[in-house]
């Protein structure tokens, strides 16, 4: 995977090496990507605003207070936005900041906000960067799955030499390419995903179904593959390839999904019910094709299908749940309702009367809502995009 239209938050803090960072922003911008800076008040002793503004061709933000860019949040709406948020220079305070989740600045508090990967360079004396609190820090943060690119050996600013130089913004650009490639982010996880539509039988040659195409979940399968977890995908009927690696059952009706998704169910550390589940089957299935009579109509009586995500919310214990909510209208209000009635940790909300959203398009317009009232909305993207986000605000949430 390249860098290519990436969307890359660079966190600046201050030590000397800013100047190198000003030189990340170009190499990062020829690659593809699109970068947005945030500096810390010491950072713009070194280089100014102004300078990054130019070179990322953004707005850049400093302070909690200053003048708004855009009508959010704006340390969430930029939380949000990064694929891929790299601090560089990562100065020891910054470093110490993250490991002790301080947010009284900018850097520090969209730092604290992010679901997105964070890529940690730092840069310092050599004093600062083997002293065991720093050295506790970081390897705290890799714990926790942040990844550090370690400083490099050399001449220092202070005069002396060793190791704590900010690497060549070259090296920079090519740990990261190399880091997106391997994010094997959910590699021992149990990941199960429904997909698709079911099929509720009227007769054997007759059914009841929806336009679910299965894209979502099978966009979801996927990247959670390419992630490195282990993925059972459980599938209405759908026209779509079966992603490589994947643990595939293939079922017809919300039964079938029921009982096959109960048998998966306690081995799995994340369940994302992408499925387009009826809620309603006919009561009688007729064993043979039904006849049309002539001029009377044909009157199908339908029963209640088991709600099996709202069961699964029943029976959870370790399960990080999350349900679709696919609406017409009043999508918030409605999703919430399910999120609280269903027990769930997210559910991700699209209004389906959106063009470019919902059944069978290659992108979705979605929300992500949670059991705190927290609400994030993303933009219009491809569902693999969207498959990707969804997985990292679960890994972040799933870490709280
Ligand atoms: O209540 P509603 O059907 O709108 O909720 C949608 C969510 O619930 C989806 O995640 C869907 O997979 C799940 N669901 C289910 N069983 C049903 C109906 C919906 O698991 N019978």
């Amino acid at each position: 995977m390249s860098l290519t239209g990436k969307k890359i938050v660079l966190g600046v803090s201050g030590g000397i090496a800013v100047y190198k960072a000003v030189d990340l922003v170009s190499r990062l911008r020829k690659k593809g990507a699109e970068v947005k800076v945030v500096m810390t008040e010491a950072a713009t002793k070194f280089v100014t605003p102004l300078t990054f503004r130019e070179l990322s061709a953004n707005p850049v933000v400093v302070s909690m207070w200053g003048e708004v860019h855009e009508f959010n949040v704006e340390h969430i709406a930029l939380a949000c936005w990064a694929d891929l948020f790299v601090v560089a220079p990562a100065t020891a305070n910054i470093i110490a900041k993250m490991a002790t989740g301080i947010a009284d600045d900018m850097l520090s508090t969209t730092l604290l906000a992010t679901p997105a990967q964070i890529v940690i360079c730092p840069a310092m004396n050599t004093n600062m960067y083997e002293h065991p609190i720093t050295k506790a820090n970081l390897q705290k943060l890799l714990d926790l799955g942040y990844k550090v690119l370690p400083a490099a050996e050399g001449h220092l600013a202070c005069g002396t030499s060793g190791a704590g130089r900010l690497p060549e913004p070259q090296a920079i650009v090519e740990y990261l390419e190399q880091t997106i490639v391997a994010a094997q982010d959910l590699a021992g996880l149990n990941i199960l995903v429904t997909a698709a539509g079911t099929r509720e039988a009227i007769d054997p040659v007759r059914y009841i179904s929806n336009h679910s195409s299965g894209k979502m979940g099978y966009a979801i399968a996927q990247a959670a593959i390419a992630r490195g977890a282990q993925v059972t995908l459980i599938s209405g009927p759908s026209n779509l390839p079966v992603p490589a690696k994947v643990n595939f059952i293939a079922v017809d009706s919300a039964r079938e999904m029921h009982a096959a998704v109960l048998d998966y169910f306690t081995q799995a550390d994340i369940v994302i019910k992408a499925a387009a589940v009826a809620d309603y089957r006919p009561k009688e299935v007729s064993s043979q094709k039904i006849k049309k009579q002539a001029d009377a109509n044909l009157t199908i009586v339908l029963e209640k299908n088991p709600d099996i995500l709202a069961d699964l919310g029943q029976k959870k214990t370790k399960q990080f749940l999350v349900g679709f909510a696919a609406e017409t209208n009043d999508l918030i209000s409605n999703a919430q309702e399910k999120l609280r009635k269903k027990n769930l940790d997210m559910i991700v909300a699209n209004d389906v009367t959106l063009s470019g959203a919902g059944f069978n398009a290659d992108t979705n317009i979605v929300k992500l809502l949670y059991p705190d009232g927290e609400i994030c909305s993303l933009e219009q993207m491809s569902k693999t995009k969207v498959a990707n986000i969804l997985l990292d605000c679960i890994l972040a949430k799933r870490k709280i």
